[in-house]
């Protein structure tokens, strides 16, 4: 992928990508900043380089124009955050943008209506992206977490704006997701949790073939208990995927990785943060109790292990982390690799989703070698799938 460094940038008027898709409140407040702040080194080098910044962006799955995916309650947060006052179009192609694009000053910012307001936007239509387009010079995609998508404003607009380069944040995301997961210092250890193994049936079999360590926690650990025959009580079981529950374990077995299932689990009498607990051996989950978390046992041994290993990537919480109750499996795993960083300088890779969340939840985000801004982007590449916004960028 090239780099902004190669672009020759004074005076020109660079349409960035980025992902600017973060949570708002009923009154349309930002209730998480982190991706706009990860979007900032990147429009702040243009800047200093006396570009001029056409900054794009989708904000949720709008069906055609509707207010509340409005870009607008960005622009203070962005001015603050870039030291300019970023100037807003109500639409993110036309007469509008094309004024306003004239007329930016190097070192300003205008920042396009949601892209999605138009359907052409996820179609990729070639028109819709050769609008996007004209009023650029060349074209910086920065927008890792929309990265999986080939819509005109991640694909597109590539055929149109050359050079196309990978922004800051998009080299980080992909030196570290790709980089350090194909070449990390072993030994090398995966973390995979979350409620569900078929949605993560393709990162399990992926890192199975680059892992030394796979420890496995989450609603999914009560699908290979019961493949195991364990009683598993009324715990969340895919019916559907224990033959591969099985295969998994036997391919760990086969490639020499060591899988780690938790020894013991919390149970609860019901799906409640109010729920009655108990912690008990994995094997034997009583009648009318469902797991909810991974036990002290279970904590220890993957600590234990943990401290061996060089290169950790970790994706999908341990247990119901939400509740109170069932957050001591996740936060011990987000405090034990915030130490493995800070005091073995052990390579941490927390891999979008929940996980992260469930990181800056206990205020460890900063501790972290890095913290993937994109989830579904981040585990398609943890899948070894190939995105087609990086892919774009390659061949521009
Ligand atoms: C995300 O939040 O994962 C990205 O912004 C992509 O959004 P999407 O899933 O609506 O394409």
């Amino acid at each position: 992928v090239g780099t902004l460094g190669e672009a020759d940038l004074r005076g020109k008027k660079v349409f960035v990508r980025a992902d600017l898709n973060v949570p708002l409140d009923d009154a349309q407040k930002i209730t998480d900043d982190t991706r706009i702040r990860a979007s900032v080194p990147t429009i702040k080098f243009l800047l200093g380089n006396g570009a001029k910044v056409i900054l794009a962006s989708h904000l949720g799955r709008p069906k055609g124009v509707t207010p509340k995916y409005s870009l607008k309650p960005l622009v203070p947060r962005l001015s603050e955050l870039l030291g300019v006052d970023v100037v807003m179009s109500n639409d993110c192609i036309g007469e509008e943008v094309e004024k306003l694009a004239a007329a930016l000053p190097d070192g300003g910012v205008l920042l396009l209506e949601n892209v999605r307001f138009y359907k052409e936007e996820e179609k990729n239509d070639p028109e819709f992206a050769k609008k996007l387009a004209s009023v650029a010079d060349l074209y910086v995609n920065d927008a890792f977490g929309t990265a999986h998508r080939a819509h005109a404003s991640t694909e597109g607009v590539t055929k149109f704006l050359k050079p196309a380069v990978a922004g800051f944040l998009m080299q980080k995301e992909l030196d570290y997701l790709v980089g350090a997961v194909a070449n990390p210092k072993k030994p090398f250890a995966a973390i995979v949790g979350g409620s569900k193994v078929s949605t993560k049936i393709g990162v399990i079999e992926s890192l199975l073939s680059k892992v030394d360590v796979l420890i496995l926690g989450g609603g999914m650990i009560f699908t290979f208990y019961k493949a195991q025959g364990y009683a598993v009580g009324k715990s969340l079981v895919e019916e559907d995927k224990l033959e591969l529950a099985t295969s998994l374990i036997e391919k760990a077995k086969a490639k020499g990785v060591a899988l780690l299932l938790p020894t013991d689990v919390v149970v609860a009498d019901k799906f409640a943060a109010d729920a009655e607990s108990k912690i008990v051996p994995a094997s034997s989950i009583p009648d009318g109790w469902m797991g909810l978390d991974v036990g002290p046992d279970a904590i220890k041994t993957f600590s234990e292990t943990l401290d061996t290993t060089k290169t950790i990537i970790w994706n999908g919480p341990m247990g119901v982390f939400e509740f109170e109750k069932f957050a001591a499996g996740t936060d011990a795993i987000a405090k034990k690799l915030a130490e493995l960083t800070t005091t073995k300088g052990v390579t941490t890779i927390i891999g979008g989703g929940d996980s992260v969340a469930a990181v800056e939840k206990a205020g460890l985000a900063d501790k972290m070698s890095h913290i993937s801004t994109g989830g579904g982007a981040s585990l398609e590449l943890l899948e070894g799938k190939t995105l087609p916004g990086v892919l774009a960028l390659d061949e521009a």
